[in-house]
């Protein structure tokens, strides 16, 4: 039911976003598919929330770096008819996280980060992680974004830290065991 919207609506983004946006777009929905693959997680889902996930960027208030989340799901629900909560989700946390994140959710969450475009000290081990061990990447991105978001002296979120908390209190019980 999604391959009619997913061409219609990459259509519409193709011309709403700058070449350098379309790129890390293309970058995220091919990460998210193969991390889909391997967390066995719906593709076409995937594909959606990675495709429609910045599609809010090129609007004027994208300087608001976490209101074009939001806005994009927005978008998806009210011009596009996505009513799918767990694309909903995905697309709506995809700069912060969340606790109680759900694989699909964890998936763009860490496609966004590890993409074939970006580039920073540490990605390419993130990019083996993901592979490895999806609460682990995730929470190693959160642990990153909360440095990087003090480094600059903005405010962090507090999902972020909640979320990364939760996953590794996860990761603590289970090496208890
Ligand atoms: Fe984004
Ligand atoms: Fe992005």
């Amino acid at each position: 039911m999604y391959s009619i919207n997913l061409e219609e609506i990459k259509k519409h983004i193709e011309k709403e976003l700058s070449s350098e946006r379309m790129k890390h777009t293309l970058g995220v929905i091919s990460e998210a598919e193969k991390l889909a693959e391997r967390y066995g997680v719906d593709k076409e889902k995937a594909k959606l929330a990675a495709l429609c996930h910045d599609m809010a960027r090129c609007m004027p208030v994208d300087s608001i770096e976490l209101a074009h989340a939001k806005m994009a799901a927005d978008l998806l629900k009210c011009e596009w008819g996505i009513e799918d909560p767990d694309v909903l989700n995905a697309v709506t946390y995809h700069t912060t996280g969340r606790p109680g994140m759900s694989l699909l959710e964890k998936i763009i969450y860490l496609a966004d980060a590890i993409e074939p475009g970006r580039n920073y000290p540490g990605v390419d081990r993130l990019r083996k992680l993901a592979y490895e061990d999806l609460d682990k990447a995730c929470a190693e991105v959160m642990r990153q974004t909360i440095e990087y978001v003090k480094h600059k002296g903005c405010e962090i979120d507090d999902n972020t830290i909640k979320a990364m908390e939760e996953l590794l209190a996860k990761e603590r019980s289970a090496d208890e065991q």
